[in-house]
């Protein structure tokens, strides 16, 4: 039987490390939905386009390759901002919609399900996901999080911009108008503000082996 994870939040939730770690632990293909976007930002930056622009990043975003997904420059801040600019587009979500889609029902690597971690996973991309997973921690631990990362990878950075910078794409992501961030209607809840990774994998884990126990016996 194929199984799908959908495991969506806001920025530094931790939602990455989660879906890195249930797919590695239930041997499933894994997806960060999040890079399409911000691949399509960084080739805008790249061309000096603003990401704004609906036709160029609609362009850029029809236009995305595999290697387009390898840029190093993916994890900065300046692109992550950028992203919630070119998400906020009807027209880039279309263009990257069936991508995830394909990619749920056939695997790469004949993997028998995959994780997909995003926004819009569980509302739009996967509906019909047997585990969707909604990862929330409060703003102030999310911006300390992802200061670390940008610290400890010897970037440089102020908690204060980063917190002000995760306010800000918390609201993009919020109010847009096509696939805005919220939990399915059927989404497990999971707040990992006081968790370690090691804490909110097993939290994680409890939720998928429920959904599964419960579809079980649904049959
Ligand atoms: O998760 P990550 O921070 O890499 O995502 C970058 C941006 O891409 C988000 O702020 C969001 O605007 C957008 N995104 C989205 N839908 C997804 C995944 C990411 O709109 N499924």
């Amino acid at each position: 039987m194929s199984l799908t994870i959908a495991l969506d939040g806001p920025a530094a939730s931790g939602k990455g490390t989660l879906a890195r770690r249930l797919a590695a632990a239930y041997d499933l293909a894994h997806l960060d939905t999040g890079s399409l976007y911000r691949a399509v930002a960084a080739k805008l930056l790249a061309e000096g386009a603003d990401p704004a622009d609906a036709q160029a990043a609609a362009t850029a975003a029809e236009s995305l390759r595999p290697a387009d997904l390898e840029r190093p420059d993916l994890r900065g801040q300046a692109v992550g901002a950028a992203a919630s600019v070119v998400a906020a587009q009807p027209q880039v979500r279309a263009a990257l919609l069936d991508f995830q889609r394909g990619f749920a029902k056939s695997p790469p690597g004949g993997k028998r399900g995959a994780v997909l971690d995003g926004r819009d996973v569980g509302t739009v991309v996967c509906p019909d996901a047997p585990v969707k997973i909604f990862v929330v921690a409060s703003p102030e631990v999310r911006a300390r999080r992802r200061h670390e990362e940008l610290i400890g990878r010897g970037d440089t950075s102020i908690y204060a911009h980063v917190l002000e910078e995760i306010r800000q794409r918390d609201k993009r992501d919020r109010e847009r108008a096509t696939a805005p961030l919220k939990p399915a209607e059927d989404a497990v809840l999971l707040d990992t503000s006081d968790l370690d990774i090691a804490a909110a994998f097993a939290a994680a884990r409890r939720i998928v082996e429920d959904r599964l126990a419960a579809a079980g016996t649904q049959q």
